[in-house]
């Protein structure tokens, strides 16, 4: 095909073109609506526990109560990390990202279970079980190590989030604060083919091992791009600092065509429905455990913003509320998106298996604008001058 026909392919960014069939997540950006599996979230944040949802995002459907007794089982058998990999994150510099820790500790785990037998289901379904387990305890560890501590070993008697905010505070969480984190790792599960997902069908089609797809899936979260933006907008709100600010920012933002944090996305034209979701949860947190000043700034910068930029279809996303609620949880601002990546590794995986099942290698072509064929010539008859 020549450039030009090509040429009327190309979309930047792959925006709009279709790269598989998927049966996993389905997100209509005009209503704002967003379903796993086909179950609306609203339901699956209301009745389910982020294990249950992992389940259903993996295998398909939800379990049965002894499907998922036995889930949960295998999951608390896997929770605890070789004492090699928590020795290995000593090396790690404390001023290191905590995403970067937890992208080299991932692909580690691929030294540790190398056998590559990814059409096995016994494997996978393992695979599955020790990815799902053992993230949160790495994210944990690292955040005590890094503080000059020694990692909090998991305890079997505490359900997953419960156990996840004891291994990173070494306090019992409340059970209502488990509870509201639970569901914030539902709401993060999976959102179809983002940048990071992408990245994990993409490694997944060489079929490499699971824990290859996670490292990349990771390394890809990690971008300002994608998974950063909670942090910003705390930094936004406190800049603001209080309500009667707000009109100001945001006119000067606008006139400066700076990005409002926390708005727009590219799939919803109306405010993305897991926001919504997340502002009750940051209410239910306020309510029990007190409130956050900036939770006013927020909401007079979500009225405001709505009037100023709602005509173009930008909204709240995701990551405006989360932030708040996760402060309030007591976690620490740059393990946001290690949280994220925590709850993200289900939706990564549901991917992997998917693509497995349908696998054609991700090889796009390119649109050459280099040089044509030239002839080599010896280093001493060189005279052109590049800038290395
Ligand atoms: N604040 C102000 N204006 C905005 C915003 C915003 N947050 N988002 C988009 N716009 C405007 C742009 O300035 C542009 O206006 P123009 O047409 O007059 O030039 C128009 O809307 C389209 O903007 P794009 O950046 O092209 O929209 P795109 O769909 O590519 O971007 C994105 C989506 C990256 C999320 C963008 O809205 C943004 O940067 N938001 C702020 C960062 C953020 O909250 N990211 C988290 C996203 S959710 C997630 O990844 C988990």
């Amino acid at each position: 095909m020549s450039n030009e026909s090509t040429e009327i392919l190309f979309r930047p960014g792959l925006e709009g073109v279709p790269v598989t069939h998927s049966a996993i997540c389905d997100i209509d950006g005009n209503q704002g609506n967003l379903s796993y599996r086909g179950y609306p979230i609203e339901d699956l944040a209301a009745h389910s526990t982020f294990l249950e949802v992992a389940y259903l995002l993996i295998w398909g459907e939800l379990p049965t109560q002894q499907q998922l007794r036995d889930f949960e089982a295998e999951v608390q058998m896997h929770r605890r990390v070789s004492f090699r990999v928590r020795d290995m994150m000593k090396c790690f510099p404390a001023t290191g990202h905590p995403m970067d820790a937890l992208q080299s500790s991932a692909a580690s785990l691929g030294l540790f279970y190398s056998r590559r037998a990814i059409d096995k289901p016994q494997y996978v379904y393992d695979a599955v079980v020790r990815l799902i387990a053992k993230i949160p305890t790495m994210v944990a560890a690292f955040q005590l190590i890094r503080k000059g501590q020694d990692p909090i070993q998991p305890r079997d008697d505490l359900a997953y989030s419960a156990n996840f905010l004891y291994m990173l505070t070494d306090r019992e969480p409340d059970p209502i604060a488990a509870r509201i984190f639970d569901r914030c790792l539902i709401l993060h599960a999976e959102h179809s083919l983002n940048a990071s997902t992408f990245s994990a069908r993409v490694t997944a089609s060489t079929l490499t091992d699971p824990y290859a797809v996670v490292a990349s899936a990771v390394g890809t979260l990690a971008g300002p791009l994608h998974g950063g933006a909670n942090e910003d907008v705390l930094a936004m709100l406190e800049q603001i600092e209080s309500p009667e600010n707000v009109l100001d920012y945001l006119e000067e933002a606008i006139s400066k065509k700076s990005k409002i944090m926390g708005f727009g996305h590219r799939e919803y034209r109306v405010k993305d429905p897991r926001a919504t979701i997340l502002q009750g949860l940051a209410e239910e947190m306020f309510a029990r455990f007190g409130k956050d000043d900036m939770y006013d700034v927020a909401r007079a910068l979500e009225d405001e913003a709505s009037s100023l930029l709602g005509p173009k279809g930008i909204y709240p996303n995701v990551d405006f509320y989360s932030g708040l609620v996760y402060r309030k949880l007591g976690i620490p601002r740059d393990l946001f998106t290690p949280v994220f990546a925590i709850s993200r590794v289900a939706g990564w995986l549901a991917h992997w298996r998917e693509q497995l099942g349908a696998n054609r290698i991700f090889r796009p072509s390119q649109i050459y604008t280099g040089k044509d064929m030239r002839a080599w010539s010896p280093l001493e008859d060189r005279s052109i001058q590049v800038d290395p």
